[in-house]
């Protein structure tokens, strides 16, 4: 193989780069390394392991198999570290880590000697961070995920994390379930490698890595104990040398039309509403914003095909055994621009043009019979909302999609917790809680946006209201919850003006949500707020500083290029 840049790329200032490039060889060599193996191509890996990250239990494997195909495609792989981010074992969540996860991705690909890149990561936050870093970077690299969990067993019934989770949660909360069955179901939720079993933030943003064209076609449901997990992670060691002769950037992969796509596969999966967040992101580091009238109308000409929770019945192991992303996609070959080019530098088109042998339509419906016949996720606008905020219509109950109700109002999460279950708040079945100042700014925007039904509303058999913040929940999560509403409580949005015993109006039809109080009244109670106070030094600061509304992704203004808007 020609002599590429290899280990000798990107020298150490020292003023002279020929000592550089001597010192560099040297204290390469200290990590046993021959001469013939420096001097070839350098494939970087971005592994992501951590004793706080579950869902990447198995990252050592997969960076010895990504390794085995850089080597026996002729480069050298270099393994290095980056954050990570496991999902529950971070406070106050994970998505205040993501941009510094991002950012270490990026810097830590632009500084170091590589030709290309392979980025391994699989729990919610990492893989839109390795793609918001990539995309900035903009060195030719491929997209590995760790791949979903298998299901565990109780009592004759599947569980998989973390519907079930909540659905066993939400049981015990009313009664049905007890200590003991509780404290069983704890240690069968989550019983293999892998990132959580159903259609939840994780598996969303794998099927979005695949269509964006980022990752290797076919992988992004193959589970993470499956041997072909690791006959993948071998192909993208490969693929990411032949993208050293033959480079195609994240610039050409990353475009209007592929991001396009990826919203119709989001529709199409009733995926997670915070993958609307991390796409909105990851397409802003390249310029590409789409506006709320289009993601609407792709949302509304896209039918939902997979049958899988939180949505429907099925589990990730089921979308791969039931033909996967490459049965998805051949569905929806109509609706999807087919000229975009994936990392093995094929076209869609190409790759749809080859046959399929078998689909389960139980799991991966025709376009003809959609389990719905519109899109999971709406974006709303309207009088609480000026900026937007979204609702996953195919995990919400129909019977709430128009409701005017009466507000039931927490200022916060201390206020939730102290009040949600007091057996004397004033609730009702009909009523709409109303969650504030959850923001990005105002508390990092967690997965608290699926508020509990109280305690004595649940046992008296209520299993869903409508429920408003600024907030996001858990890609896993179901019922008719209205999130990510800009701009947020804590920076004056009118989200912040809502009291207990107003009226909101919420209507799916008419893609709406408004305050149903007199604008004058509105403008008098925002005077009041005050902003949260703001951190006194380090990253929480500086993310307090410049992070950006849900609508841009909730990405750093610093890091965001002029938008092409559309
Ligand atoms: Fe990692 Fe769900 S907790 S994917």
């Amino acid at each position: 193989m020609a002599r590429r840049h290899g280990i000798d790329n990107g020298l150490t200032n020292y003023g002279d780069p020929d000592f550089a490039r001597f010192l560099r060889r040297s204290f390469a060599r200290s990590m046993g390394l021959s001469t013939e193996l420096l001097n070839r191509p350098v494939v970087g890996i971005a592994m992501t392991p951590s004793g706080f990250n579950n869902c990447h239990r198995q990252m050592p494997e997969l960076v010895d198999a990504v390794s085995r195909g850089v080597l026996a495609a002729g480069a050298l792989p270099r393994p290095f570290p980056t954050v990570s981010l496991g999902e529950v074992f971070l406070s106050p969540t994970s998505m205040v880590y993501r941009n510094l996860m991002a950012m270490d991705t990026e810097e830590m690909i632009a500084a170091q000697p590589m030709d290309s890149v392979v980025l391994i990561g699989g729990c919610d936050k990492t893989v839109p961070a390795q793609l918001m870093g990539a995309a900035s970077a903009d060195v030719p690299a491929v997209q590995l995920v760790t791949g979903p969990m298998m299901t565990g067993r109780h009592k004759g019934e599947r569980l998989g994390a973390c519907t079930d989770c909540r659905g066993y949660w939400q049981k015990f909360r009313a009664g049905s379930v007890d200590a003991s069955e509780i404290a069983q179901v704890e240690g069968r939720l989550s019983v293999t490698a892998g990132t959580c079993a159903v259609m939840g933030t994780a598996s969303t943003m794998a099927c979005i890595a695949e269509t964006l064209g980022m990752s290797l076609p076919g992988s992004a449901a193959i589970p993470a104990v499956h041997a072909d997990r690791l006959v993948a992670a071998e192909m993208s060691g490969r693929v990411a040398v032949a993208l050293i002769d033959r480079p195609i950037r994240p610039s050409q992969i990353i475009t209007r039309a592929s991001v396009e796509n990826a919203l119709r596969v989001l529709m199409a999966l009733g995926g997670s509403t915070n993958a609307i967040v991390h796409l909105t992101a990851i397409a802003g580091r390249r310029g590409i914003r789409i506006a709320s009238t289009r993601l609407n109308e792709i949302s509304d000409e896209t039918p939902v095909l997979v049958d899988l929770k939180p949505v429907g019945d099925g589990y990730m192991e089921d979308f791969h055994a039931a033909g996967g992303m490459g049965a998805l996609l051949r569905e929806l070959r109509p609706l999807l621009h087919l000229d975009t080019v994936d990392v093995t530098g094929r076209t869609l088109r190409q790759r749809l043009d080859e046959p399929l042998d078998w689909v389960d339509r139980r799991v991966i419906r025709p376009l003809a019979d959609p389990v719905s016949t519109v899109g999971g996720l709406i974006v709303l606008s309207g009088t609480l909302a000026p900026n937007g905020a979204i609702v996953k219509r195919a995990a919400a109950t129909p019977a709430l999609f128009e409701t005017t109700g009466r507000a039931v109002v927490f200022t916060g999460l201390d206020d939730l917790a102290a009040r949600i279950d007091d057996p004397g708040l004033d609730v009702r079945a009909d009523d709409i809680l109303v969650l504030q100042n959850i923001g990005p700014q105002a508390a990092g925007m967690p997965e608290a946006g699926y508020l509990p039904i109280p305690k004595k509303l649940a046992q008296a058999g209520v299993k869903d209201m409508v429920r408003i913040s600024d907030g996001r929940m858990s890609g896993t999560a179901f019922g008719t919850v209205v999130l990510h509403v800009s701009p947020e409580a804590a920076i004056g949005g009118p989200l912040a003006a809502v009291r207990s015993g107003d009226a909101i109006r919420l209507s799916v039809a008419d893609k709406r949500i408004d305050l149903l109080v007199e604008p004058d009244e509105i403008a008098r109670r925002l005077a009041d707020v005050r902003p949260p106070p703001m951190p006194a030094r380090g990253y929480r600061r500086l993310y307090r500083e410049r992070v950006l509304q849900a609508e841009d992704g909730c990405d750093f203004d610093f890091l965001v290029p002029p938008r092409d808007d559309a």
